[in-house]
């Protein structure tokens, strides 16, 4: 069996939790694909939406019930995301390590206030929210962090990474919450995408990455003034 994606076991560390994977995985419901974490995390995961309170909110009972579906599933991964945003605060080192320590940690205090407004409005909906750290790691769609990085350079690509995942997750929710006519969640999740957008310019901001389209703009701009 192997270990989730992402992790090695070159150190007597990592042995331990591949072996605390194994034994987890050996338990786990998900048994027959535990060879693949990332599959194993599907909406399957999770536990089924429930509805606990009636209310009043001015949406169909059908369209609340997805919607719950929806925001439960988004919470897993911010749960995620915000444990990958302190494994980054936690480990990093390097040159920067004061600047990028509270840089990741600025981000992990933003995801507790994301997932604060995705569970909250579950609720306003009628419905139980899963917020659970084992709910969180049963259902989240982010790929595992990796364990074994230490550099601010590999936490900022990792890290961006894992806002990209997050993002995705998103703008699929925007999608479904504009289909539903829940414009409610849609502005929630929206809010919270245009604050991503904002951390991962954060994030990717402390390297340089030229673009293929950038430097095909500098060698046009260079080309057409050697031509002047
Ligand atoms: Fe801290």
């Amino acid at each position: 069996m192997e270990s989730p994606k992402g992790q090695g076991v070159s150190s007597g560390y990592t042995i331990t939790l591949e072996a605390h994977w194994r034994e987890t995985s050996r338990k786990s419901r998900f048994r027959n694909d535990a060879s693949n974490w990332h599959t194993a995390c599907t909406d399957k995961s999770m536990a089924k939406s429930k509805l606990v309170a009636s209310t009043h909110v001015a949406l169909p009972a059908e369209t609340r019930k997805k919607m719950a579906d929806l925001l439960n599933g988004l919470l897993a991964s911010t749960l995620d995301l915000h444990s990958h945003a302190k494994q980054a605060h936690w480990n990093v080192r390097g040159p920067h390590f004061l600047t990028l320590h509270e840089l990741f940690d600025t981000l992990a205090e933003q995801t507790v206030k994301h997932g604060d407004e995705i569970a909250e409005r579950a609720g306003q909906l009628g419905y139980a929210v899963f917020g659970t750290l084992r709910q969180g790691a049963a259902a989240s769609k982010l790929t595992e962090y990796n364990l074994e990085i230490a550099s601010g350079e590999e936490h900022i690509r990792r890290l961006s990474q894992s806002l990209g995942e997050y993002e995705k997750l998103l703008l699929k929710g925007i999608e479904s919450a504009e289909d539903a006519e829940d414009y409610v969640t849609q502005d929630i999740l929206t809010r919270i995408c245009g604050e991503i957008d904002k951390s991962m310019w954060m994030v990717e901001s402390h390297i340089v990455v030229v673009a293929p389209e950038a430097e095909t703009l500098t060698s046009k701009k260079a080309v057409a003034q050697s031509a002047a």
